[in-house]
């Protein structure tokens, strides 16, 4: 029975899935992944993957994180949830079948959320899933809103709220680039990668960068790292590694030097 202090990896849905496509799974990076948390043999880890082009097309198709307006939209909701199960499952079986004990739990059956934001989290699953030493993963996913009947949650958003709950040590953040950049690194090839930022530096940043339109294509990025804000000032150091290049995270899990962004308090 483990009382350490987990680890959280997230794995962004542009590593498992082609953004590009529709319900585009990529099933040999989601294999290579689990073979590489396998090998890493690290106790005390929560993984939380992204939605890429399972929930993604779905959510926007149907508006869902705008809430409930019509009765029309509630196919879209149970279809971005349906989905995002779909999903999941395949990360499930990837993992089960590589001897990880992993558990999936599905956060619109736990969280409740008020204008997108989690107000309640029924946590004694995830708690016991944990204590025992067996792996919880979770997912963003289409969730129940108290003022908005429903809308998205973010596994950025789940990311932190966990981190700071559950007093975690890390948060690992795996995208499909090598990490935080002060622009698009894939259409801008001046783009420069942060390799450490404060705080401080990553509040300046994004007031310098949210207020350049030149630079809303990093909205995306820096967006999912604004949600990560509230762990980062309660301590938890976050990492931003690229996972689609082979052993990154087999290393990072490892606590072995990787290439990425780390993003501390101080
Ligand atoms: C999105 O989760 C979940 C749904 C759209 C249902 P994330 O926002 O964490 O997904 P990625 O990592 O950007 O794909």
């Amino acid at each position: 029975m483990s009382e350490n202090r987990p680890t959280i990896l997230k794995i962004g849905g542009s590593v498992i899935t082609d953004k590009n496509g529709e319900l585009a799974a990529r099933l040999s990076d989601i294999n290579r992944l689990a073979q590489e948390i396998k090998n890493a043999d690290i106790q005390d880890l929560i993984i939380i993957h992204g939605g890429g082009s399972f929930g993604h097309p779905l959510a926007k198709r149907y508006s869902i994180n705008e809430g409930f307006k019509e009765e029309s939209q509630k196919i879209g909701f149970a279809e971005t949830h349906h989905v995002m199960t779909v999903l999941n499952g395949l990360f499930m079986d990837a993992l089960i079948w590589n001897g990880l004990p992993a558990i999936s739990i599905a956060p619109s059956s736990c969280i409740l959320t008020k204008s997108g934001r989690i107000v309640s989290f029924e946590e004694t699953t995830l708690k016991t899933v944990l204590k025992m030493d067996f792996i919880p993963v979770m997912y963003g996913d289409a969730v129940f809103d108290v003022d908005l009947g429903f809308t998205i949650l973010s596994g950025d958003q789940l990311v932190s709220y966990i981190a700071t709950r559950f007093n975690v040590k890390g948060i690992i953040i795996g995208v499909d680039v090598d990490g935080l950049y002060n622009a698009d690194p894939k259409t801008e090839k001046k783009a420069k990668m942060f390799k450490r930022l404060t705080l401080k530096e990553l509040k300046n940043l994004q007031e310098a960068l949210g207020k350049s339109t030149a630079c809303d294509v990093t909205g995306g990025m820096f967006g999912k790292i604004s949600e990560l804000l509230p762990a980062i000032e309660c301590g938890i150091p976050v990492k931003i590694v690229n996972a689609t290049k082979p052993n990154y995270i087999y290393k990072i899990l490892k606590g072995e030097k990787v290439e990425g962004t780390l993003i501390k308090k101080e």
